[in-house]
């Protein structure tokens, strides 16, 4: 990928595809294409076509997809499974036909079986069963790592694909029921010392350990991706981790100090905790030469910032 090409980003509003413009626009990436979900929907396959072969990006970032967190996983599993499928499959066909260049697919760490050996290294991928709660989620995203290998074997397509373990940053779904981890958290705690309420619920034991990544980090790794890797050195798919882990009840506590929240926190068994324990190794990446670089307390007050301006403007 290189200056002056034309690159569509899909999913340009997202927490993911936002990061990715800002990332791209910093570098000197002028000659974007992104539409709305409301200008194109990705699971009209003969619309996608249609864009494809009008705008013929030579790169294309696919950040696009029905994403969620455990709740909204776990109480939709149809949705997420036809949608993603759909989306997934209508881009990487229409960047092929449109003889794209070059295309990152972005999956998710879900995609390991549940008690995967950590930290998970690529080579673990359909070594054992999933998670129930995020199976269908996780199926699809799998189906999206073979189906760029399929063509790369194929059609000989230099398609990449990039599993981030669990994000947050500006821009996320801070829903409390729907969001992931750190979003619905933050919200509930500003909410709570808005309120000066005792206590906050947080869903599950506490004890399930996460590894977090700031999403600029992440957009930093799938540009450096694009730039400067093939499918041949990347294999199937690469991990993109920052190597840390925590706590549940740990990361409350650091989003607690953030958001200025000094009640209790009250820890819900009655809600799911998901995988016991997620850690990528990404060691493959470091080889190649990226490393993340913001520290979980720096990226925490970033992402709090973002979201009390979201707050004042809603
Ligand atoms: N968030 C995380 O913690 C995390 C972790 C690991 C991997 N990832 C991966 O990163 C990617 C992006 O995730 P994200 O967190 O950025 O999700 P997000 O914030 O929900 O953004 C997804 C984007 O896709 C768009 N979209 C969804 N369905 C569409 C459709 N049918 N047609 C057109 N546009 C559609 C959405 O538009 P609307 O909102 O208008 O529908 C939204 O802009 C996903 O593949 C996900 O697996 C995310």
């Amino acid at each position: 990928m290189r200056q002056g090409d034309k690159i569509y980003v899909a999913g340009h509003r997202g927490l993911v595809g936002s990061a990715i413009v800002r990332r791209l626009r910093e570098s000197g990436y002028g000659n974007l294409v992104v539409r709305t979900h409301a200008q194109l929907e990705l699971m009209d396959t003969p619309a996608v076509r249609r864009f494809f072969d009008e705008e013929r990006p030579e790169a294309v970032f696919l950040a696009a997809a029905r994403v969620g967190g455990i709740a909204a996983n776990d109480a939709y599993p149809a949705e997420f499974l036809h949608q993603n499928l759909m989306i997934q499959s209508n881009v990487i066909d229409a960047a092929w036909r449109a003889g794209t260049k070059k295309l990152l697919f972005l999956g998710s760490s879900c995609i390991y079986p549940k008690h995967a050996r950590q930290p998970m290294k690529e080579e673990h991928l359909l070594s054992g069963q999933l998670e129930p709660t995020n199976e269908a989620y996780a199926i699809a995203k799998i189906a999206g790592i073979k189906m760029c290998a399929a063509y790369n074997r194929q059609y000989g397509t230099n398609f990449l694909a990039a599993m981030p373990t669990n994000l947050y940053g500006p821009g996320d779904n801070y829903d409390a029921e729907t969001g992931h981890v750190v979003p619905a958290l933050m919200r509930r705690m500003h909410e709570a010392k808005e309120k000066r309420a005792a206590a906050v619920k947080v869903w599950g034991s506490g004890k399930p350990r996460r590894e977090l990544l700031y999403s600029d980090d992440l957009a930093d790794a799938t540009v450096f991706l694009m730039e400067r890797c093939d499918a041949a050195d990347v294999g199937e798919f690469i991990n993109v981790g920052n190597g840390a882990e925590l706590t549940v009840a740990e990361l409350a506590g650091e989003i607690a100090a953030v958001v200025g929240f000094e009640g209790l926190l009250e820890f819900d068994a009655s809600r799911p905790d998901g995988t016991p324990r997620k850690l990528l190794d990404s060691s493959r990446l470091a080889a190649l030469g990226w490393r993340p670089t913001t520290p979980l307390r720096l990226g925490l007050e970033r992402a709090y910032a973002d979201f009390l301006k979201g707050a004042r403007h809603a």
